[in-house]
């Protein structure tokens, strides 16, 4: 039985990846996350605190746990916060990563990390995974790091990068699909940009990445998104038209209007051809994957 670690049990990819690996008996799973205790108090999850900052802790847990692999999706991942506080967005992203990769090593564990389409400028779209990094803010230049940390360790690895990530989760970090929702169900106004454009993924694609992933043996850098290049805006209509809202809530904006705090790299969307090829990687539509949103959120379907 091989024994697998989650760092980041506690976000929207962790909790997804708690849901797929639960009952699987081929693997031991041990969740941790930053807060004491697991979101999904009702989960029969073995779950235990863990900072993945903290080198002592890490090197002590993952000494006594010793996992064949350890799943990371852990990350400070508030892209203006990044901007903000800086050192910590590093702790988190890139000395967080230093640990893992340096416990992995002693243990011969295989690390699986993700990262995110903000290594790139954004200037071209379509980018492959040999494509240059070239990071506009300061959380994609920590993950950036993060990814180089792992790459010139020689550790037996995998990095997935992804890109704005949506679906349910308990008490998590909203996601952009997510306040969408929630505005127009309550009736206000939202306003969305129609200059950022990217592939939504839906978590539980990422998540069945990572373990096709594990199970397969395969090494270096895949991305995973979704199949369809599309605006923000764009994208928020398609969810009114999917939960029945009334799109005329959705203004159309332009990036500079948001006055954000961290510059955003506007055309990010990616090649995933190499996934699709070497991991038969098939990801939902943008109407499938909003349709499992709903179904979620009323609890008829988690799967
Ligand atoms: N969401 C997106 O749109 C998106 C896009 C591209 C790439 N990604 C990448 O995908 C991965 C998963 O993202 P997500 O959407 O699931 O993010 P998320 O919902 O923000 O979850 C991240 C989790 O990591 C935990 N965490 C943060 N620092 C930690 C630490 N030092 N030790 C242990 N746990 C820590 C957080 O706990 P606290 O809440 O307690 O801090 C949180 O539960 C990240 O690597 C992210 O960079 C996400």
């Amino acid at each position: 039985m091989k024994r697998v670690l989650v760092c980041g049990s506690n976000g929207l990819l962790g909790q997804r990846l708690a849901f797929i690996l639960d009952g699987e008996s081929e693997y031991e799973v041990l969740h941790t996350s930053h807060h004491r205790s697991f979101v999904n108090k009702q989960e029969l999850v073995d779950y235990t605190q863990l900072d993945i900052s903290n080198r002592g802790d890490v090197k002590s847990l993952i000494s006594s746990f010793r996992p064949d692999i350890v799943l990371n999706a852990a990350a400070m991942t508030n892209v203006d916060l990044c901007e903000r506080e800086r050192e910590q967005a590093w702790k988190m992203n890139v000395t967080g990563v230093e640990h893992l990769v340096e416990v992995c090593r002693r243990i011969n564990a295989k690390l699986i990390h993700v990262s995110t389409d903000y290594v790139f400028d954004g200037k071209f779209g379509n980018y492959a995974e040999g494509d240059r990094a070239n990071p506009v803010n300061y959380y994609g230049k920590t993950k950036l790091a993060g990814e180089n940390v792992i790459i010139s360790s020689g550790i037996d690895h995998a990095i997935l990068r992804t890109i704005l990530v949506y679906g349910i989760g308990i008490n998590v970090k909203n996601n952009f699909a997510l306040w969408v929702i929630n505005n127009l169900n309550e009736g206000i106004q939202i306003q969305c940009v129609d200059d950022q454009i990217s592939n939504p993924t839906h978590v539980h694609d990422l998540a069945m990445a990572m373990k096709n992933i594990m199970e397969s043996d395969v090494n270096g850098m895949f991305h995973i998104s979704g199949p369809e290049t599309i605006s923000r805006y764009d994208f928020a209509i398609r969810a009114a038209d999917i939960f029945g809202y009334d799109k005329s809530l959705i203004l159309k904006i332009k990036t500079p209007d948001l006055r954000q705090r961290a510059t955003r790299p506007m055309n990010t969307s990616f090649n995933i051809n190499k996934a699709k090829t070497q991991l038969h990687y098939t990801p939902m539509t943008i109407t499938q994957g909003l349709i499992m949103m709903q179904h979620d959120l009323t609890g008829i379907h988690l799967n």
